[in-house]
């Protein structure tokens, strides 16, 4: 095995076994099987070409790589989409009763761009009859041209029973666009959304329209996914989101959600520097009845120099989205899906332990930080600092601070090994800014080879962040000036497969 290979291939991530990837494309679930497309260019371990590259997952965490399911074609390259099951045979493209997958995607053309047209993004259909392994385009594509948009991309598909019609949303420069269908071949525009509103630093794209349940009442709300490069939150690529309503023709923002639009621009899904692009499965039955999540785990400021050679690019952790009410706020919490726990072993729980005791117990209970689900809380929080710092002998380290003096989480990849591929990767230190101090907080943390993804009480606040340590991490400390903290409820488990 190559040394990058040893190295830093994850252990619980999905990653192409050769060569480049990016967003998570046409996710959905059948009889048994979750479907994760993306985009890939085989032939490099930099961005080029864009195919469909294909993986079946039947727990959401061990991924088998398939065939590549799209390649491009003289329309253009085959950039972010999605992809549905058609069970009614809306599309026609279904025989003998056999429903067909269709997967509604980008064409990029690649000429027309160099030619300096505008109108070089159209959308394009394909179809499958035999559950997503093998798909024919549509003979009559591009479905939608395009209106004169320079970026015009990324659709992403639903079934809305309730007006018994398919909606797509596109994203289109700085604003989504709504289309609708009854055939998945004809779309009218619908309406658009997003000019005035959130954070318009860069390119709007990968967008997704969901309804959710408030959890805890009977309220239903909608949920608009919209990434954005650059300026996410702490630099670079970043997911914002939207609540409100949809109509079956308009998405209008939430009255409440707007004042807390205005305290704060936008709000993120995920306040790391390496979640974007992430979108959610379709055809998950009602009888499980979650929003299932999984992004890019990288960013457009440096994802062609991270030092991986062979394959470039991982996916984060599938995780569950939900929608809660708080301090009459909406927020979009993520966590980790729940099969993750199938695969916990040799755990440990402790009810509560010294900080000072936790390198100890770590050292004798022989635990690899290199595929690690760890959970605690911290309790009787003042107005300090406490740092979670993960390190090993030769002086990577990686810290997790939570700070009650400047009320922010943070996340520290200074120093955590190499950094110096890209200037862009480590410049300073990603931060969330607390609404109130904090005097009790649960903490999840994934370790994986590269990645860190913190989830903070049940993901209310959620940052994802690569790293590539000199050597791999093996040591553990809480610290604080504060002596009076304690840590409860410990869990430590190795993931194993
Ligand atoms: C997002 C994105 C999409 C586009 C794809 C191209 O990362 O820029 O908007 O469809 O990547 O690979």
């Amino acid at each position: 095995l190559s040394e990058d290979e040893l190295k830093y291939r994850p252990l619980f991530h999905f990653t192409p076994k050769n060569n480049w990837m990016n967003d998570p494309n046409g996710m959905f679930y059948l009889n048994g099987k979750y479907h994760l497309y993306f985009q890939h260019y085989p032939d490099d371990n930099v961005w080029g070409p864009m195919h469909w590259g294909h993986a079946v997952s039947e727990d959401l965490i061990n991924f088998e790589e398939q065939p590549i399911a799209l390649y491009p074609d003289e329309i253009g390259l085959i950039f972010s989409g999605s992809a549905v099951v058609d069970y009614n045979n809306t599309s026609g493209f279904g025989t003998e009763g056999k429903a067909p997958v269709v997967a509604i995607y980008t064409y990029h053309n690649m000429e027309g761009e160099k030619r300096g047209d505008i109108d070089f993004q159209t959308q394009g259909i394909a179809y499958s009859l035999d559950e997503g392994m093998t798909w024919t385009k549509y003979s009559e594509n591009p479905v939608i041209k395009n209106p004169g948009i320079k970026d015009f991309r990324d659709p992403k598909v639903f079934w809305d029973n309730e007006n018994s019609k398919w909606i797509m949303s596109l994203a289109a420069g700085n604003k989504i666009m709504f289309y609708s269908s009854v055939n998945l071949k004809e779309w009218k525009f619908e309406s658009e959304f997003g000019e005035e509103k959130g954070e318009h630093g860069g390119v709007w794209e990968c967008p997704d329209l969901f309804p959710l349940k408030v959890k805890d009442s009977e309220e239903y709300k909608w949920a608009l996914l919209v990434s954005i490069n650059p300026s996410g939150p702490n630099g670079g690529s970043a997911t914002q989101y939207f609540i409100g309503d949809f109509d079956g023709h308009e998405f209008t923002i939430d009255d409440k959600f707007s004042e807390q639009l205005d305290e704060n621009k936008a709000v993120w899904l995920d306040y790391g520097r390496d979640n974007y692009a992430g979108v959610t499965w379709s055809n998950i039955p009602d009888t499980d009845g979650r929003k299932l999540f999984i992004g890019w785990m990288s960013n457009w400021d440096y994802a062609r120099d991270v030092p991986t050679y062979k394959w470039r690019s991982t996916m984060t952790v599938p995780r569950e989205l939900n929608l809660v009410k708080k301090n009459n706020q909406y927020l979009l919490k993520s966590i980790p899906v729940k099969e993750l726990n199938d695969f916990k072993s040799k755990t440990i729980e402790k009810d509560s332990i010294e900080p000072g005791e936790l390198s100890n117990f770590f050292e004798t209970a022989e635990i690899d930080f290199n595929r690690l689900n760890l959970e605690f809380n911290l309790k009787h929080l003042k107005e300090n600092e406490y740092q979670i710092i993960f390190n090993n002998r030769n002086g990577d380290s990686l810290i997790i601070g939570l700070n009650n003096n400047s009320k922010t989480i943070y996340l520290d990849r200074t120093k955590s090994g190499k950094v110096d591929f890209s200037e862009k990767f480590a410049p300073n230190i990603s931060r969330v800014k607390l609404s109130d101090m904090i005097n009790d907080a649960k903490f999840q943390i994934l370790l994986d080879k590269t990645s860190v993804e913190l989830f903070v009480n049940d993901g209310e606040i959620v940052m994802t962040e690569l790293f590539f340590p000199n050597n791999p991490l093996d040591q553990i400390s809480i610290i604080s000036d504060d002596s009076d903290f304690i840590i409860k409820n410990l869990v430590i488990s190795e993931l194993n497969f």
